[in-house]
């Protein structure tokens, strides 16, 4: 099979309606899309991803009244944050209804769904008549795609289309929460930061890493992982690290006095936690094929996309 970049979004439109996996853009990372009321369509996914079957998929629509047609259950907060963040960086949690394929959800009664903040993907939801099934387009336990050319880099003949939308504006994966007893609990950090969720729905829950959460059977330790060794230091530790000569630095705005400039990489010099975030993925795929023998990545601060950028850098060392 030929893989296509480009920006007909008809082609994509009967791709989709024709069962076929389509790589589209959302403001957080590239998907892999397919129709998510179509369990034939929903399995080619989790076989060009080489994705394991209990890791449920983020179902993607394009206005909250679509999803109540997918839910039997609209709590208060949920109905809040959605109406304050979408379309956005944010996944809800609800009870699914019969509709949505068990595959989809690896069996749990809940759905996760979301409205991408993307224009041509916003478009392409709107012209087909089912929503969109997608996890990041990325084999199973790399980093998440944030342009087209990453989607052909690691999935070129393996799916027909990939629909490019220009490069992820927010470049970290989408907020995922559940709803319990009127609270709000947080089960992945991501492109919409504690600090705004906690404006609008007042205090959350933050469900700690675990390699084997049972609730989101999906966030494994080892996520977003470089084949680079990959270690985390904090900013202390960095300020005497010693670095080996074929190895690389990741910081956020501050260039280390003890580190060669050639070996650092800055992911945002005027020290903004969204431009860093933006480009995280990027940066950790291209120096993962320079052939380094360590990345070393030095600890963001724990505000704003901060948050969601340590729990990334946290899980790409946890393989190592
Ligand atoms: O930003 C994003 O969310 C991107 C774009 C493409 O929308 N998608 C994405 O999908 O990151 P994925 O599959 O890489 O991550 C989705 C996570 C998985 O860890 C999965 O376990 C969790 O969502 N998840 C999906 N449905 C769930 C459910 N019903 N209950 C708990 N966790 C769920
Ligand atoms: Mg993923």
């Amino acid at each position: 099979m030929q893989t296509i970049i480009g920006k007909d979004l008809n082609e994509a439109k009967i791709l989709l309606q024709r069962n076929e996996v389509v790589g589209i853009p959302t403001e957080t990372v590239y998907g892999l899309a397919a129709n998510a009321l179509n369990s034939e369509a929903v399995l080619k996914i989790f076989t060009v991803k080489e994705r394991p079957h209990f890791d449920p998929l983020i179902v993607h629509t394009h206005a909250i009244g679509e999803i109540e047609k997918y839910v039997s259950e609209f709590p208060a907060k949920a109905r809040m944050l959605l109406e304050a963040f979408s379309p956005g960086p944010l996944t809800v949690l609800l009870r699914k209804k019969a509709v949505i394929p068990d595959l989809v959800t690896s069996g749990l009664d809940t759905v996760a769904m979301r409205i991408p903040k993307q224009e041509l993907s916003l478009q392409l939801l709107r012209q087909l008549d089912f929503p969109l099934a997608a996890p990041s387009a990325n084999p199973f336990g790399y980093i998440s795609p944030t342009s087209a050319a990453h989607v052909y880099h690691q999935l070129n003949g393996k799916i027909p289309y990939i629909l490019d939308g220009g490069s992820c504006q927010v470049g970290v994966e989408s907020t995922i929460v559940g709803f319990e007893n009127n609270q709000v609990i947080v089960y992945r950090l991501g492109g919409l930061s504690l600090e705004d969720l906690e404006r609008v729905a007042g205090t959350v829950i933050v469900n700690s890493i675990s390699s084997s959460n049972p609730v989101s059977p999906g966030l494994l330790k080892s996520h977003y992982a470089p084949r680079t060794p990959f270690r985390l230091v904090t900013a202390s530790e960095a300020a005497s690290l010693n670095l080996q000569k074929n190895s690389a630095v990741i910081g956020f705005n501050e260039w280390l006095p003890v580190v060669p400039k050639d070996q650092q990489f800055l992911l945002s010099e005027k020290g903004n936690l969204n431009e860093a975030a933006k480009n995280l993925f990027a940066v950790m795929r291209q120096l993962d094929q320079m052939q380094l023998d360590e990345i070393v990545a030095v600890e963001f601060p724990e505000i704003g996309l901060g948050k969601a950028i340590n729990d990334r850098l946290q899980r790409a060392a946890a393989k190592h």
